[in-house]
């Protein structure tokens, strides 16, 4: 549904998208992750037909951005980053007038704004004007402008930027729902997101892409099995460093880190080797050991670290110690 093939956009002397090549299917909905400066909006504004690029191709609902661009414009629905709203218009009046633009039979034209305006929750401010809405409402009004014509493919530039949470989760929800019969792509620098509403990802940073996986499969790229933080009571029967040197012992286990003391309860976090879960080992060499397993559980090797590896920073665990007692001799 979208092809892109060899796309660059070259400003005066910065290159801000170099050669990238995707394609999102029919139906999915797709997360175009990328730290600030990455090159998100400027892909968006190319697949729109906002900007023509420098080089390369994209198609998008079968059509050429840069042969069709009418085309294009009429299969696609487009939240640019500043919602393109005209303040000195009521929310009705102006989707009235978006819905007559993007040429809506007139016998259509109530029923539709009525429509979208109760599936963007924007009903109760019908008659506001613009200029008057809080930037989440006047956000939401930038999303029921983008769907109002019910196009196939939508590209969302942040679409929950300036939201609170309450309406992140609303919009979430909402975009989560219009995926299937549309196909999305939703740029964000925020990995909740993506992994609250996308099935796959692109990761574009610096303008190069660097990764186009399943959320899932991206997920269990980092650290094999994951890390997981184990607490032990051993009711005085050993210290720290004697559980700690038996969790060493166990296969699959690459890396043991003291983590938390409170009187005999030790916490540690326990990294396995790439591919292996050692769970089921763990929890059978602490109970075995005589000691009580207090709990066990992921440590949270999330998107984000994997969004770090991949965009070039080192992804540090940290398991914040709080307010208890940390044991000396912490490995950083
Ligand atoms: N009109 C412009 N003229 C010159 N450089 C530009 C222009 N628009 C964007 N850039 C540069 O191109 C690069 C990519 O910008 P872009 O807006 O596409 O990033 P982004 O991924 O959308 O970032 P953000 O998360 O901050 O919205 C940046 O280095 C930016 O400074
Ligand atoms: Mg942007």
């Amino acid at each position: 549904m979208i092809q892109v093939e060899g796309l660059s956009k070259r400003y005066a002397r910065h290159v801000a998208v170099d050669n990238i090549s995707f394609t999102v299917e029919k139906g999915d909905i797709v997360g175009f992750l990328g730290p600030n400066g990455a090159g998100k909006t400027t892909t968006m504004r190319i697949l729109t037909c906002f900007m023509p690029p420098t080089a390369g191709s994209a198609n998008v609902a079968g059509f050429d951005v840069f042969e069709q661009p009418e085309q294009v414009k009429r299969h696609i629905g487009y939240l640019p980053e500043n919602p393109p709203v005209y303040p000195e218009m009521t929310v009705a009046d102006y989707l009235m007038f978006v819905a007559r633009l993007k040429q809506i039979p007139n016998s259509e034209i109530k029923s539709r704004t009525n429509s979208v305006m109760e599936r963007c929750a924007v009903t109760d401010v019908r008659d506001k004007l613009i200029a008057k809405l809080s930037k989440g409402y006047r956000q939401r009004v930038g999303l029921a402008q983008a769907i109002i014509h019910n196009p196939e493919v939508l590209i969302l530039d942040e679409p929950t930027s300036g939201l609170d949470p309450k309406q992140i989760n609303e919009t979430r929800e909402l975009i989560k729902g219009l995926s299937g019969e549309h196909t999305i792509i939703l740029s964000t620098h925020i990995l909740p997101e993506v992994e609250a509403v996308c099935r796959n990802v692109i990761i574009i940073n610096k303008g190069h892409v660097v990764a186009t996986d399943s959320v899932e499969h991206l997920k269990t790229r980092a650290g094999g099995g994951g890390a997981v933080l184990v607490q032990v009571d051993t009711a005085g029967t050993a210290d720290a460093q004697t559980v700690h040197q038996r969790l060493e012992q166990i296969p699959g286990v690459s890396k043991v880190l003291d983590r938390v003391k409170v009187g005999e309860r030790f916490t540690f976090e326990v990294e396995s080797l790439q591919g292996e879960n050692s769970r089921a080992d763990l929890a059978r060499a602490i109970v075995h050991s005589g000691w009580n397993l207090l709990e066990l559980k992921s440590s949270g090797v999330s998107l984000e670290a994997v969004f770090l590896e991949i965009t070039g920073a080192p992804y540090q665990a940290t398991t914040a110690p709080a307010v208890e007692e940390v044991l000396e001799g912490e490995e950083q």
